[in-house]
C-alpha cells in the first residue's frame, strides 16, 4: 500500500447530472491515471420533475473514490501521493438539509426540473415591468425555473420540514458542491458550509459584481441569507477531508462544471469559449474582468476566480437546456433508436433531414429564448419522413440551438467566434460535429474524447492552489490534449435559408403549454 513515487497526484471528484465520478492525475498531465464512476438514479415524481437523492450522491462519490483509491494502490502509487482534491459539480441543482441531524429535508432538486413555474410567476409579479430581464443587472441572470434560488423558494412553499427547519434554525441550503464539501469535511460535527462564486453566480442570490449574497436578490426571493453557504473563490484550500480513504488531503478547488470544463479547455484569453455536449449543451465564452450585460438573452456568470486576493474572471454563457436528452428521448420514449450511439449511423443514412425540423423544448427553451410556456415540436412531416429524417433533426437541433447562442454572443459582445471548442460525450459523434461546422460557418475543433475536461479542470484548479502549487496553469502541458477540426462545407446562404427554417420552427413552440 506505499508509495514508491514522489510526483504529486491531485484527485477530481465529478458529480454531473449523470453519474459520479473520482479521476487521479498527476501534477501537469492531462492524462487520467485512475477513473472510476457510479450512475445517479433519475427520479422523476411527475411530469417536468427531476430530483436525486442527496444520500445517494454522497453514497456514489465515496464509492468512486474508493474505487479510484484501490485502484491508485495497484498501480503502486498510494493514497499519500495525492496532494489536493478538487470538486466539480452539476451546478443550480438545490439541497435543503438538518445541520443536527445531517440528513436532507427533502431529494435534490435538480437544475432541469420544471415545477417552480408558478414560483416564477410570483416573482415576476413583484420585479419592476414584470420582466424577466429585471433583475439581471444585479445577478446576470433572467427569472427562469432554472436557477436554484427559484427552487430554494419552492422547497419552502411546499415542503413543511423545511420551513420548520427554518423556524428552528437548524435548515441548510446548497447546491451539490456545498452538500458534498459540508459532509467530506465532517458534516455534523463542523463541516465546513461553503460553497465557491461560479456555483453561487448559478443561484440568482449573488452579486455579480460584489460576488457576496445580495441582500436585494434575497429580499425578492425571501430568503434569509443566512440559510446559505460563504462564498470563496474557486481556488484555495478550504479545508481538509475528515474521512477515509482520502483523510487529512486538502480541498483546493470548487467549480461548477461548465466552469471548470472552460478551464480544461484552457479558454484563459477574453474571447475564448468553449461548449460542452451532454445531456444539455453549454456555451462559456470568457469575457476577462469585464461582466458583459446581455442584452441578447445570455448570461453574465463568473467563470472562475483562481484565489482568495485575485480578481474574478467573468464570462458570458447561453445553456440550452436539452442536447443528448433529445436522443434519449428517441430511444426511450419513442424507441427509434437501439442506442444513442447509433444516432450517428441512423443520422447518416439520410442525405438530410428531408426538411423536418425538431425542437426539443421539453422543459420550455433556455438561452436566449427563456420561454418556460415553449413545448417540444417536430415540423415538417411528410409521408416520405422516416425516423432517420427525424434522428438526423435531433442532432440539427443541437447544431441550430447552438447558433442561436453564437447569434447572440456576437451581438453581444459584437464580434463573431472564429472556431468553437467543444467536449463532452455527445461530440464523439463525427455527424454531429460536421453538421455543427456546416450550421453555425465556422470550424469545430473538438477534444479528444478520452479527456473529461470537467475533471481536468477542477483538477489543474487544485493544484494551482496557494500553499499546493504543483500545477502551472499557464503552461501548455506536455502531453497536448488531442483535436479534430471539422471544416464548414456549406455555403453562407444554405446556412442561414436552414437557420431561417428553423427560428420558423422555434416561433410554433412558444407559447404552447399555456395554449
Ligand atoms: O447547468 C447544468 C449543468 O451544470 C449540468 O451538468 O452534468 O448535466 O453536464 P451535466
Amino acid at each position: 500500500n506505499s508509495s514508491n513515487r514522489k510526483e504529486p497526484l491531485i484527485g477530481a471528484i465529478i458529480e454531473g447530472t449523470e453519474e459520479a465520478r473520482f479521476v487521479v492525475y498527476k501534477a501537469e498531465d492531462t492524462r487520467e491515471i485512475v477513473s472510476c464512476s457510479v450512475q445517479i438514479t433519475q427520479i422523476c415524481p411527475q411530469e417536468g420533475w427531476l430530483e436525486h437523492d442527496p444520500v445517494e450522491i454522497l453514497q456514489a462519490v465515496r464509492e468512486c473514490v474508493t474505487c479510484g483509491v484501490e485502484n491508485l494502490e495497484k498501480l503502486s502509487y498510494g493514497v499519500e501521493d495525492i496532494v489536493a482534491v478538487g470538486i466539480s459539480n452539476q451546478r443550480e441543482t438545490t439541497i435543503a438539509w438538518d445541520v443536527i441531524t445531517g440528513e436532507p429535508l427533502y431529494n435534490a432538486v435538480v437544475w432541469s426540473d420544471i415545477r417552480t413555474d408558478s414560483t416564477v410567476d410570483q416573482i415576476l409579479a413583484k420585479v419592476p415591468e414584470n420582466s424577466k430581464n429585471a433583475l439581471m443587472p444585479l445577478c446576470g441572470l433572467p427569472i427562469s425555473p432554472y436557477f436554484s434560488a427559484l427552487k430554494m423558494r419552492w422547497l419552502i412553499d411546499n415542503v413543511p420540514a423545511v420551513r420548520r427547519a427554518i423556524r428552528e434554525q437548524r435548515c441548510r441550503f446548497g447546491t451539490v458542491d456545498t452538500w458534498l464539501v459540508w459532509n467530506l469535511t465532517g458534516g455534523r460535527k463542523g463541516g465546513l458550509f461553503i460553497t465557491d462564486v461560479t456555483n453561487a453566480s448559478r443561484t440568482m442570490l449573488m452579486n455579480i459584481e460584489t460576488l457576496q449574497w445580495d441582500p436585494v436578490l434575497c429580499r425578492y426571493f425571501n430568503i434569509a441569507s443566512n440559510l446559505l453557504p460563504e462564498i470563496r473563490s474557486s481556488s484555495e484550500i478550504y479545508g481538509h477531508i475528515k474521512e477515509d480513504p482520502l483523510k487529512g488531503i486538502p480541498i483546493s478547488s470548487i467549480l461548477g462544471n461548465q466552469q471548470s470544463s472552460l478551464i480544461g479547455e484552457r479558454c484563459f484569453k477574453e474571447g475564448q469559449a468553449k461548449s460542452t455536449y451532454r445531456k444539455g449543451c453549454f456555451l462559456v465564452y470568457n469575457t476577462g474582468l469585464s461582466r458583459v450585460h446581455s442584452t441578447h438573452g445570455l448570461e453574465t456568470t463568473v467563470a472562475y476566480k483562481m484565489g482568495k486576493n485575485i480578481p474574478a474572471v467573468y464570462a458570458l454563457e447561453g445553456s440550452v437546456a436539452v442536447a443528448g436528452s433529445a436522443l434519449k428521448w428517441l430511444k426511450n420514449n419513442l424507441n427509434i433508436l437501439k442506442e444513442v450511439s447509433d444516432s450517428e449511423s441512423a443520422a447518416a443514412d439520410v442525405p438530410s433531414t428531408g426538411d423536418v425540423y425538431f425542437v426539443p423544448a421539453f422543459s420550455g427553451l433556455y438561452a436566449p429564448y427563456w420561454r418556460k410556456d415553449a413545448r417540444g415540436i417536430i415540423c415538417g412531416l411528410t409521408q416520405f419522413t422516416t425516423r432517420n429524417h427525424i434522428i438526423r433533426a435531433a442532432l440539427e437541433a443541437v447544431c441550430f440551438q447552438t447558433r442561436d447562442i453564437l447569434e447572440a454572443m456576437a451581438k453581444d459582445c459584437g464580434h463573431h467566434l472564429t472556431k468553437l471548442q467543444v467536449d463532452g460525450k455527445m461530440t464523439e459523434n463525427k455527424l454531429l460535429m460536421q453538421l455543427q461546422a456546416d450550421l453555425c460557418g465556422i470550424p469545430v475543433e473538438q477534444t479528444s474524447a478520452y479527456v473529461r475536461m470537467e475533471a481536468l479542470g477542477v483538477a489543474m484548479a487544485a493544484g494551482q492552489a496557494e500553499g499546493i502549487g504543483v500545477w502551472d496553469l499557464y503552461k501548455e502541458p506536455e502531453v497536448p490534449v488531442v483535436h479534430d477540426t471539422f471544416i464548414p462545407t456549406t455555403t453562407h446562404e444554405e446556412r442561414d435559408a436552414r437557420y431561417s427554417k428553423w427560428k420558423m420552427a422555434v416561433k410554433r413552440s412558444l407559447g404552447w403549454a399555456t395554449t
